[in-house]
């Protein structure tokens, strides 16, 4: 296997060489920095690592994740591990899962103008703009399906010309339909009061006193639904 070859980035405006073939996130730790916000899982699930970049040959500004897209020759990029979004606060038993609910904490949701510009930055390829329109139609439902997969990178506000935080009304959607739309879990509400009268003590205690072995043991014979 042969060396990759160098090619030169700009971290915050500051000229580095790097390998090619590696993630934005790890050009930054071969360049030297240090990261201690914007990076997490490392792996595209928490959402830590927004990055705005440029590439030279376009006139385009592009956001992605810093540990998933490889460098490319001559981009510029700076970090974004939190984009500033006010997060209403909310009892979610005083709230019905309706439009009142969604535009009484977030009315600003009524000045999207449809450019699509959320769900083309989205990392997740999730529909954003989709959910945002069932968001003003009051679909709960849809937009708590539709925005499922949503990791809060908070990429698609970033870009917004509304400037709308699509995630915050997504989180929103997605407790009022667990709150009221979707079947109590019978069992998980069995399990729990099991485990308040203490009748799974014993066996806890088994469990705890156990060594890895026997841990291991335990978990590949049990039993899967
Ligand atoms: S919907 Fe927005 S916050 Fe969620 S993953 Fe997509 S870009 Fe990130
Ligand atoms: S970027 Fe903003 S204005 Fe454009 S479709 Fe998405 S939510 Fe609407
Ligand atoms: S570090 Fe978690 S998504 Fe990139």
């Amino acid at each position: 296997m042969g060396q990759a070859k160098m090619i030169y980035i700009y971290i915050m405006g500051k000229k580095y060489e790097v390998p090619s073939d590696v993630t934005v996130m790890q050009a930054m730790e071969y360049s030297g920095y240090k990261l201690i916000r914007g990076c997490g899982c490392r792996g595209g699930f928490c959402g830590a690592c927004g990055t705005v970049y440029r590439t030279p040959d376009d006139f385009r500004i592009k956001v992605g994740l810093a540990c998933q897209m490889v460098v490319e020759k001559g981009m510029q990029f700076i970090q974004t591990p939190f984009f500033p979004a006010n997060k209403k606060k909310y009892d979610i038993g005083e709230l019905n899962a309706d439009l009142v609910s969604l535009m009484k904490l977030y009315p600003e949701i009524s000045r999207c103008v449809g450019c699509n510009t959320c769900t083309k930055g989205c990392p997740q390829d999730i529909e954003v703009m989709d959910y945002m329109a069932a968001a003003i139609r009051g679909d709960i439902e849809a937009v708590a399906k539709l925005s499922f997969d949503c990791i809060m990178c908070g990429l698609c506000a970033s870009r917004c010309p509304a400037e709308e935080v699509q995630y915050y009304v997504a989180v929103l959607a997605r407790r009022l339909y667990a709150k009221h739309a979707v079947p109590i879990a019978r069992h998980l509400a069995d399990k729990v009061k099991e485990i308040e009268e203490g009748s799974l003590d014993e066996e806890m205690s088994k469990i705890v006193a156990m060594d890895k072995e026997g841990l291991e043991k335990l978990y590949d014979n049990r039993d899967i639904e």
